[in-house]
């Protein structure tokens, strides 16, 4: 199909010297341009037993060394989430929160929701101003915009229940890295570059990241991190009670009190991480197993999939304008039933059933049009119950016996609030602006929310975090996920739908060009590489705005090679991630 499209390109810019034969040439090219995949980083890592792919090479590392010893993949997805704590800050946390989607070798599968929750003194109108207009920047910057952090006590139940190892065994690693420290990498000295000015604002954050002379590191510095290898041997040593109960919780109640935030010792010891039941979908012969409410994530993929189950993909080809208006228009419905429908299922009657159905899949797909598109304005959420019965990270793991772990994880911005525990030595997270401030008022994300998603007392707030494991005759075949605020679910689909319509590897799969749509803006963004012009234009002659801009999402996948059980790695060329295996 790339080869034969791209013939179709090279005659379509030779011929296109007149203004009515390229509308005509566009008409013709509309069904059928491809675009190019970009330049692939081609082959995916290839191990015999397991296999690690993360944001980080001493992540990675960290897990692959836990695997070896021994532990299994939830072991070395808790050593590989602790160690992005120390070498990976942006994403990585202690102070964050996130999910893990866990299937067992012997098929058990389940899911550890340890996403943030608001503080008790939290109020639905907290981000709003006297006028009831929401102040800009309060939910993401400064104490206020931090929920009560969940990594520590959701990675220590996954491992507790699910792993083999003491939890001191599978921290030793972030331990060592924040003791001993570790070389600063150009990605690293980049990111902590462009955050100065919000972690100046954190005399703790600065101290923690700044050279004595008060200068950001460089590349190939070492990096040492004393506060937080003494709150990481805290947890190792006592458990997540030392974070939640003892001396760390002390801490952060101390930090929130004198710099005005919400977060007290009782709301700490309130919190509790949730095992909740996957959501499970299907498509063309593959199970899907994903993450629940709070997270949008599940439940939209598996709606995206029961829309385009009935369209021919892959005889449309990958990325052609076809299927580009085809995803489009799903994901314009279903981000839609998202704004309205997806909240914390602990305060907010989520209609799983209806959403998930294949009656109603097929409702929002007779709505599409195979040749133009809609316009978002005429696009509400749907009737769901009727049919009742910039900066995340995420990790995959497969050990020797089969087990794997997709788990994502978050502080929400880039570094969080920028806000970093004194004495403790992590950062918090602005996990607040997830929430719909205001309903109809987007997020940092652009994200659209309601009455589910209002903030509350107590509640988590809505997610798209989309860690996700694709089962095929029983035994698991992809682990799959990434960061991307609301472009996360669309990366995952595409990821998905590149393996199984248009039959890539998984490196091809990851590689290939992104685009997304989200209801509102009613735009379809497309990464700068990869997309022709023919395709971009062939999409507006359907009535589609398009939007060229930057890199979507930051995938590390495995697969499990059917015939021969080789487990298939791919980190994602647009980021400096490592995928190891053994
Ligand atoms: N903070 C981004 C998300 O959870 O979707």
């Amino acid at each position: 199909m790339g080869d034969q499209s791209r013939i179709i390109l090279v005659n379509f810019d030779l011929m296109a010297s007149t203004r009515r034969l390229r509308l005509i040439l566009l008409a013709l090219v509309a069904a059928v341009a491809v675009a190019h995949p970009r330049g692939a980083s081609g082959e995916p890592v290839r191990a015999r037993h397991g296999m690690v792919g993360s944001a980080d090479e001493h992540a990675s590392r960290a897990g692959l060394r836990v695997l070896q010893r021994g532990g299994n993949a939830v072991d070395a997805a808790v050593a590989v989430g602790f160690a992005l704590a120390v070498t990976h800050p942006a994403a990585g946390n202690l102070g964050g929160g996130g999910f893990m989607v866990i299937r067992l070798a012997d098929g058990r599968e389940t899911t550890i929701d340890y996403r943030e929750a608001a503080p008790a003194g939290a109020r639905r109108d907290m981000f709003l101003d006297s006028a009831g207009q929401p102040v800009a920047d309060r939910s993401l910057i400064g104490p206020l915009a931090s929920g009560v952090p969940g990594s520590v006590a959701g990675m220590a139940l996954a491992q507790k229940r699910y792993g083999r190892l003491p939890l001191a065994d599978v921290m030793a690693p972030a331990i060592a890295l924040a003791r001993d420290g570790f070389e600063v990498s150009w990605a690293l000295a980049d990111s902590l570059k462009s955050a100065q000015s919000l972690l100046a604002q954190s005399l703790a954050a600065a101290r923690a990241f700044r050279r004595a002379d008060g200068t950001m590191p460089d590349p190939g510095d070492r990096l040492v991190q004393r506060d937080l290898a003494a709150t990481l041997t805290l947890i190792a040593d006592q458990g997540p009670d030392a974070f939640y109960k003892g001396a760390i919780a002390d801490l952060i109640a101390a930090e929130m009190a004198r710099s005005g935030g919400l977060i007290t010792k009782a709301d700490l010891s309130a919190y509790t991480p949730r095992e909740r039941l996957p959501i499970i979908g299907s498509y063309r012969g593959h199970r899907v197993v994903s993450m629940p409410p709070p997270s949008s994530g599940g439940i939209a993929l598996v709606q995206l999939l029961n829309i385009l189950e009935r369209f021919p993909l892959a005889a449309y080809g990958h990325n052609s304008s076809r299927s580009i208006h085809l995803v489009a228009e799903a994901a314009r419905r279903v981000y839609a039933d998202r704004s309205e429908w997806l909240g914390d299922p602990d305060f907010f009657d989520v209609p799983v059933a209806g959403l998930l159905s294949r009656r109603y899949a097929d409702a929002l797909r007779s709505g599409i049009s195979e040749t133009r598109a809609t316009s978002s304005r005429d696009v509400k959420p749907g009737q769901p119950r009727t049919f009742e019965h910039s900066e995340t990270t995420h990790f995959s793991v497969v050990d020797a016996d089969g087990s794997a772990v997709a788990a994502t994880t978050t502080l929400n911005g880039s570094y969080g609030n920028g806000q970093m525990v004194t004495g403790a030595g992590f950062l918090l997270n602005n996990e607040m602006d997830d929430f719909s401030a205001k309903p109809g008022t987007p997020n940092m994300f652009g994200l659209i929310g309601g009455e589910a998603n209002a903030v509350g007392p107590g509640k988590r707030m809505l997610s798209s975090m989309t860690p996700t494991i694709l089962v095929k005759d029983g035994k698991t075949r992809l682990v799959v996920g990434s960061p991307g605020g609301g472009r996360i679910i669309t990366t995952v689909l595409q990821v998905v739908l590149n393996v199984v319509d248009f039959k890539m590897n998984v490196q091809e799969a990851v590689d290939a060009p992104r685009f997304h749509h989200q209801w509102l803006p009613d735009v379809i963004r497309l990464e700068r590489q990869g997309f022709p012009a023919d395709v971009v234009a062939a999409l507006e002659a359907m009535g589609h705005t398009t939007d060229v801009g930057a890199d979507m999402g930051e995938v590390h996948a495995i697969m499990i090679d059917e015939a021969t059980g080789l487990r298939l790695g791919a980190s994602d060329p647009r980021q400096d991630g490592r995928t190891l295996g053994y």
